[in-house]
C-alpha cells in the first residue's frame, strides 16, 4: 500500500473512531462544564431551532457534539433565470452564508470538531491543507474565534488570485503557518507538532485535511434535512439532482446520508475536484452509510438506510489539469452566476460547469439543485505577509 493511500485509510480509521467516540454519552450538561468558555455552548433550545437533524430526532442533542458558528440553516434561491434558464428549474443552496464571518461548506464540518475539541479540553487545533485551502482559513478563523492556538500544515497548489487572498486570511486570523511542500510531508510535519505541542502544555486536536471524519460529515446529514424541510415548507421544489464538489468527500457523504435519512429521492451528483484519493465512489459510499449508522446507533428513531450506489455518482470529466488548475469551462460558469453569487474557479466553478451542461441537457420540468460550498463572506486579510515562512514569500514574488 502506498504511503498516500495508508495516510488516508489512516484519516477514515480516525474519522470512524470520531465517530464512535461522539456516541459515548457527550451530554450538553457536560460540554457546559468541560468547555472553557462554557457560553459558546448552545442552550438545548438553540440546537433545536438551529438544526433540523436535532429537531426531527432531538435525542441526538444529547449525544452529539455541537457548538453554533454562524447562521444555519441558510437559505435557497432561485438561480435558472440568473443564467436564461426556465424559472424554477435550477435552485441554489446559499452555504456561502454560513457564517457572517466566514462562511462555506467548512462551517457545518467544524461546528462539530470545535466543540469536539472543547470537550476534550484542547487548547490548540492542527490541520492540513493546500497553501490557499479553504478549510484551512474557515479552522484558522472560526479556531481563533473560539480561543484555539491554530497551526495549519500548508502544501504546495497552484497559486491564484484567491489562494493568496486565503494566506492573507491565515495571517490576519492569527493563525501559525508551517511550510510542508506536499500532502506526505504535511502529515509527518503535523504528527511532529502534534508532540512538540503536548510538551508545551497546548494539549493538540488534530482535524484532517478538508476537516472530514465521521463526526464533522453530521454537519451535512443536518444540511440534507435542512434541505427536506424547505421542500416541505414549499421554498424550492424536490429536486431531482443535487450538484456539489467532492474533494475529501465529507460534504457529499453527508448530503447523500441525509437525503436517504429524510426520504427524499434527489440523486447526488458529486463533481470531482481533487486527482487523489479520497474521491472515488466506493469511499463516498462507505463514508455515508457511516455516518447514518453512527446516527442510528445514537437514536434508534433515526431509520435504518442502507446506501446504494444508485444514489450518487461522481462525474470525473470537469477535474481538467487537477486540483486547483483552472478549466474554461469552470472560469465560464463563475462569470455566468457572478452577478448573483460569487464562486470560485477550484471547486464550485467545476461543479456548476457540470451542472449548467446537466441542466442544458433535461427538460424545464426537471429540478435542479446546485450547491454552493464557497465562503461569500468579506473576511479580514493582513496587508503584509509577516508571519509566512520564508519559501512562501518567495513562491508568492515570483
Ligand atoms: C469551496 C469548497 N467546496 C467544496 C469543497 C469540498 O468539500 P469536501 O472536502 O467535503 O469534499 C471544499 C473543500 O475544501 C471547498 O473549499
Amino acid at each position: 500500500m502506498s504511503r498516500r493511500v495508508f495516510l488516508a485509510t489512516g484519516g477514515i480509521v480516525l474519522g470512524v473512531l470520531a465517530a464512535g467516540s461522539g456516541g459515548v454519552g457527550y451530554m450538553l450538561h457536560k460540554l457546559n462544564r468541560i468547555g472553557r468558555r462554557s457560553n459558546d455552548f448552545p442552550t438545548t433550545e438553540d440546537m433545536l431551532s438551529r438544526s433540523a437533524l436535532f429537531r426531527s430526532y432531538p435525542d441526538l442533542a444529547r449525544h452529539i457534539p455541537w457548538i453554533s458558528l454562524g447562521d444555519i440553516p441558510t437559505p435557497v434561491e432561485e438561480l435558472g433565470s440568473a443564467v436564461g434558464m426556465t424559472k424554477g428549474k435550477l435552485w441554489v443552496k446559499r452555504d456561502d452564508l454560513t457564517s457572517p464571518v466566514y462562511g462555506g461548506n467548512k462551517v457545518r464540518k467544524l461546528e462539530y470538531l470545535l466543540a469536539d475539541a472543547a470537550l476534550r479540553g484542547r487548547k490548540s487545533l492542527i490541520t492540513i491543507g493546500g497553501l490557499g485551502s479553504n478549510h484551512a482559513l474557515a479552522t484558522a478563523v472560526h479556531g481563533y474565534q473560539k480561543g484555539f492556538e491554530v497551526h495549519l500544515c500548508l502544501f504546495d497548489q497552484p497559486f491564484s488570485k484567491y489562494v493568496r487572498r486565503n494566506l492573507a486570511g491565515f495571517l490576519a486570523a492569527g493563525a501559525k503557518i508551517h511550510y510542508c511542500y506536499n500532502l506526505k510531508e504535511a502529515y509527518k510535519y503535523a504528527r511532529k507538532l502534534f508532540k512538540d505541542l503536548q510538551k508545551q502544555d497546548k494539549s493538540p486536536y488534530f482535524i484532517l485535511s478538508g476537516g472530514t471524519c465521521g463526526l464533522s460529515n453530521v454537519g451535512h446529514v443536518n444540511a440534507a434535512m435542512e434541505v427536506a424541510r424547505q421542500v416541505k415548507d414549499g421554498l424550492l421544489p424536490a429536486p431531482e439532482k443535487l450538484f456539489v464538489a467532492a474533494g475529501t468527500c465529507g460534504t457529499i457523504s453527508g448530503l447523500i446520508a441525509g437525503l436517504k435519512i429524510a426520504g427524499m429521492s434527489t440523486r447526488v451528483v458529486g463533481v470531482k475536484v481533487v486527482d487523489s484519493f479520497p474521491a472515488y465512489p466506493y469511499i463516498i459510499r462507505y463514508y455515508a452509510q457511516k455516518v447514518a449508522d453512527y446516527l442510528r446507533k445514537s437514536d434508534r428513531n433515526i431509520p435504518k438506510v442502507k446506501i446504494e450506489k444508485s444514489d450518487f455518482e461522481l462525474l470525473t470529466e470537469y477535474l481538467g489539469g487537477g486540483y486547483g488548475v483552472i478549466t474554461d469551462e469552470g472560469k465560464s460558469a463563475v462569470n455566468r452566476v457572478s452577478e448573483k453569487i460569487s464562486l470560485e474557479t477550484t471547486y464550485t466553478g467545476k461543479t456548476l460547469a457540470a451542472c449548467l451542461d446537466y441542466c442544458e441537457k433535461t427538460s424545464a420540468e426537471e429540478k435542479i439543485l446546485f450547491w454552493n460550498s464557497y465562503n461569500s463572506a468579506e473576511f479580514e486579510q493582513s496587508l503584509n505577509y509577516d508571519g509566512l515562512p520564508e519559501e512562501i514569500i518567495q513562491k508568492l514574488s515570483l
